[in-house]
């Protein structure tokens, strides 16, 4: 399979790499950072993969639809758009710039990408497409608004997609899990309840990824106490939410 995935320098984005990476497989590893990146794809080459490295902003939307034609000179079997960006636990009102930087590194840039892609996965019929959401997409806490919002607007557009793609027999996945060990969580200075290590979460992805789940959040316990919370009255939900901010010292 030729498989590209962007973020691939670290955390879940390597880690994927490094799952997808045997004799089988053609990787198309994108991220800024070209020593991590290096090391990961040079792992993966170890491992059997053939694999090639972009090193890219995503935020650079020009590139990426030059990135996105170059890519489509071979068939794409799946896309997994990875690369994203938190603000960690943000107090006080988002700045503009959290929200700009947001929005195009977990958003813009997937469409970015995808545009030149589409077409291709068209003509050919087949292929997948995975978005790396979040649990945080089902719930906005105050000091998680600009990382809700650009994940939330990203299930949006991949539930478009989905319907515009499968009678195409394309498969658009949406995979949103809730705390995973990564550089990203690692900066986190507050309880993550149900924290998973990197292996148990990237269990979980590829397993999701395997049966085309087209909407797959998880763990299991964490997804259903979220999904309780945006069934109540707004009134507990307040109380609720004030509690928790209360409790991380927001
Ligand atoms: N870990 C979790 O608990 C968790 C939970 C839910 C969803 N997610 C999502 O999972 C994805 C991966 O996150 P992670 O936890 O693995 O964090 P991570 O270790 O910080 O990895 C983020 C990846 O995205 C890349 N990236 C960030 N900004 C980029 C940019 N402007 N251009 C190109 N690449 C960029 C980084 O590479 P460079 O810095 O080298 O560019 C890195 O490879 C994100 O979309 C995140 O929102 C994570």
């Amino acid at each position: 399979m030729r498989i590209i995935i962007t973020g691939a320098s670290s955390g879940l984005g390597a880690a994927l790499a490094l799952y997808y990476a045997t004799n089988e497989n053609d990787l198309v590893l994108i991220a800024r950072r070209e020593n991590r990146l290096n090391d990961i794809a040079q792992k993966c080459r170890e491992k059997g993969a053939e694999v090639k490295t972009i090193i890219a902003d995503v935020n650079n939307f020009l590139l990426m639809g030059e990135i996105g034609k170059r890519l489509i000179e071979k068939p794409i079997d799946r896309i997994i758009l990875n690369a994203g960006v938190s603000t960690g636990h943000a107090g006080g009102i988002t700045p503009f710039e959290d929200f700009y930087r947001l929005f195009g590194t977990n958003f813009l840039s997937v469409h970015a990408l995808l545009e030149p892609i589409i077409p291709k996965l068209m003509a050919q019929k087949s292929g997948e497409i995975v978005f790396i959401s979040s649990l945080a997409s089902l719930f906005t806490m105050p000091t998680s608004i600009a990382y809700s919002s650009s994940k939330r607007a990203l299930n949006a557009y991949s539930e478009g997609l989905h319907y515009q793609l499968k009678p195409h027999g394309i498969t658009v996945m949406t995979i949103m899990p809730g705390f995973i060990d990564s550089e990203m969580t690692q900066k986190n200075r507050f309880k993550m309840p149900f924290l998973m290590t990197t292996d148990k979460g990237i269990e979980r992805i590829t397993h999701a990824i395997e049966r085309k789940r087209i909407r797959y959040a998880f763990p299991f316990r964490f997804t259903l106490m979220i999904r309780i919370l945006t069934l109540l009255p707004q009134s507990l939900r307040d109380k609720i939410v004030n509690f928790t901010n209360f409790k991380k010292g927001a």
